[in-house]
């Protein structure tokens, strides 16, 4: 009956497919339930680094089967190139192991067209989105007008339909953002010949889902994306078009609340986001270029999907209490804790000041953040480096201080304390929930 799910409690790249990856060996199913290609989930598999986009990370256990849900904005043609990709690395990915949901939607290279433009009419006010096309296909979807993967079945007559979008699509491109559309036909038949490929993927995933936790069986939902990046409470509009908060697991899959038992909130030990918007606890100086990285490892802070920089900043408990309540975390899994070695000291900011006020909570929606100074706590750092470390004792008496201060900040036991990329490089701190 179990279903865990699995939310960013940040920007995004909180090390979600990192704490998927491991989770996923006591998993049988493992579902994708928000976003589309603008995810990046890096893992580390005995040295081998696999960057997915749409995949989940449990395709890198045989024994599990995978899942895109119905949340999900799907491009057909990135997803064929990842399924190719995993396939030459001896990955299984065959229609028995993955299954996307006929309610998913597709992404065409309109889709892609109109999410550039729109960010080029916005000028110096960009959201900074991935360009993948993600919300013209959501938008899309709320106006009733979206390509369902379903229609795939169908290859010839989805062909028909991708036609139709691109001419409409075409016309906004031409007329309203002078830009040369793509070509219709030409973009309908290679459609055509990824609805052939996909077709044997195409299922009732919530279906499928349902009756595997009827069965007893363990679901577990990857999110991708963060809590602050949600379409309705986060930081709007430097946000993404799905919910990857754990309502949107739950509308993304197609499954009732009766058989969740874990949400784990998955937070970096500092804060990081890529892309315009808030972030109060962001800074500038050498601290942030230490926690940043040069980009020689492949944990250094530059997005798996564009390669950007990402900005950087102390951990803000203010955002994830906020994080804690919008999703109703059972516990957190804390990551990246081995950056923080030889940084001393350490900020953790507690509240946010506000005229005379000291707020330990959000007023309001987190879409306006600049009233507020974040007010840090000063701790001890350690020197020494925590990636050889398997047990909470092994870690040094600052760094468990720190930990305990993000246990009384949210009120949730830490259960998962990664210390470095690898499977093995976890503390499981199991204790009663
Ligand atoms: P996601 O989008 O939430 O799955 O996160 P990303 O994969 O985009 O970014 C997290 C990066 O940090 C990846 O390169 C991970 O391999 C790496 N990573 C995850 N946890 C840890 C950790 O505890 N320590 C270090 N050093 N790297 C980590
Ligand atoms: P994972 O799953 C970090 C950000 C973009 C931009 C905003 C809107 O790897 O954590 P979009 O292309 O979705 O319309 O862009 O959302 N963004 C992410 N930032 N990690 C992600 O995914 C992100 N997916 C989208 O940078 O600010
Ligand atoms: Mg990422």
């Amino acid at each position: 009956m179990p279903l865990d799910i699995i939310v960013g409690a940040q920007w995004g790249d909180e090390g979600k497919g990192r704490i998927t990856d491991l989770l996923s060996a006591e998993a049988d199913m493992v579902a994708r339930y928000s976003g589309g290609d603008n995810a990046g989930h890096t893992v580390t598999v005995d040295d081998q680094l696999f960057k997915l986009h749409l995949i989940p990370s449990g395709i890198l256990h045989p024994h599990t089967t995978c899942h895109l849900g119905a949340g999900m904005v799907v491009n057909p043609a990135r997803l064929l190139e990842e399924i190719d990709q995993l396939d030459s690395l001896g990955v299984d990915v065959s229609p028995t192991r993955l299954k996307i949901s006929s309610a998913a939607h597709i992404i065409t290279p309109a889709h892609i067209a109109l999410d550039g433009a729109r960010e080029s009419q916005r000028s110096g006010d960009m959201l900074g989105t991935t360009r993948r096309g993600i919300g013209p296909a959501y938008s899309d979807k709320a106006a009733r007008s979206g390509l369902r993967a379903g229609a795939m079945r169908q290859p010839e007559e989805f062909a028909s339909q991708v036609q139709k979008h691109m001419q409409a699509a075409g016309e906004v491109l031409e007329k309203i953002y002078s830009l040369e559309p793509p070509d219709p036909a030409d973009t309908a038949s290679a459609y055509c010949e990824y609805a052939k490929r996909l077709r044997p993927y195409i299922t009732d995933v919530g279906n499928l889902l349902a009756q595997a936790l009827e069965e007893d069986k363990v679901v577990l939902a990857e999110g991708a994306q963060g809590t602050l990046l949600d379409l309705d409470h986060g930081t709007y509009p430097y946000v993404t078009s799905s919910h990857p908060t754990t309502p949107g697991a739950l509308l993304g899959l197609g499954v009732g609340p009766k058989h969740l038992r874990r949400i784990i909130g998955v937070t970096k030990a500092f804060q990081t986001r890529v892309g315009s918007g808030p972030f109060p606890t962001e800074i500038f100086d050498e601290t942030a270029d230490r926690l940043r990285g040069t980009g020689e490892n492949p944990w250094d802070e530059y997005g798996t999907t564009t390669g950007r920089p990402r900005r950087v900043g102390w951990l803000d408990g203010v955002l994830l209490r906020y994080a804690v309540r919008v999703n109703s975390f059972t516990e957190l899994a804390l990551t990246k804790l081995d950056i923080l070695s030889g940084l001393d000291p350490l900020r953790l900011c507690v509240a946010y000041r506000h005229d005379d006020d000291l707020l330990s909570d959000l007023p309001d929606s987190p879409a306006d953040l600049s009233p507020f100074t974040p007010e840090y706590e000063e701790h001890t750092g350690w020197q020494i480096d925590l990636s050889q470390a398997h047990y909470w004792g092994d870690l040094p008496p600052e760094a468990q201080d720190y930990v305990h201060r993000v246990e009384a900040l949210t009120d949730l036991k830490v259960r998962l304390i990664s210390i470095g990329p690898e499977r093995e490089q976890v503390i499981r701190w199991d204790r009663d929930l």
